[in-house]
């Protein structure tokens, strides 16, 4: 079975997520491409014509997961491969935004073809472009100040108060799983 993992990402999660999913995979003796989103593009589709498996890594913003319009454009034309999409947040698996994130980022087609799965990331502001980091330092700032802030955005904000990394490779398993 041939596996093509293409990912994209700012500060580092994803990318070691990608890496932890082609350790994963190679284990159960697969041959696996792991390729950042940028030279996927540059490929023609017949690149990934020997492909099993397609899976898609890329970080949430927004609730949105960067980059999946690629997989989702490709959807069509590879409805016979293998096909997941994991998206890397800095949100702990327990926030319910995830799940709802998680179920926004497929149509109801898109999901009858693709499985989603969600890795929990972190948060490293030293490795972040600016625009994000004042963005992620104001989206902390309003939850701190918020006077009627529910339990869990209390929690949220006090965590992006500053970077951490709550990643562990054990979160690739159910990927590793689905696609054996
Ligand atoms: C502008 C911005 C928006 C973000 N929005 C979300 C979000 O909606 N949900 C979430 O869980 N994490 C969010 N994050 C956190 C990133 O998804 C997280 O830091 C992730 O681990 C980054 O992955 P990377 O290291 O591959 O770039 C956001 C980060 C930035 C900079």
């Amino acid at each position: 079975m041939k596996t093509i993992i293409v990912y994209t990402s700012q500060t580092g999660f994803t990318k070691r997520y990608g890496e932890w999913l082609t350790e994963g995979l190679k284990a159960k003796g697969q041959e696996v491409l792991l390729l950042p989103l940028k030279e996927a593009k540059k490929k023609a589709d017949s690149f990934f014509e020997g492909a099993d498996a397609i899976v898609f890594g890329g970080w949430a913003m927004g609730g949105n997961i960067v980059g999946s319009d690629w997989l989702k454009s490709k959807v069509p034309m590879w409805k016979e491969k293998k096909l997941a999409l994991f998206c890397v947040g800095g949100s702990p698996n327990e926030n319910p935004d995830v799940a709802i994130a998680l179920d926004r980022a497929l149509s109801d087609e898109e999901k009858e073809y693709v499985k989603v799965f969600y890795c929990q990331g972190g948060i490293a502001y030293e490795k972040m472009k600016l625009p994000s980091k004042l963005a992620m330092k104001a989206f902390a700032g309003m939850l701190n100040k918020k006077k009627d802030a529910t339990e869990q955005e209390r929690k949220m904000g006090e965590m992006l108060s500053h970077s951490y990394d709550i990643a562990d490779p054990k979160y690739v398993d159910p990927i590793v799983e689905y696609l054996s």
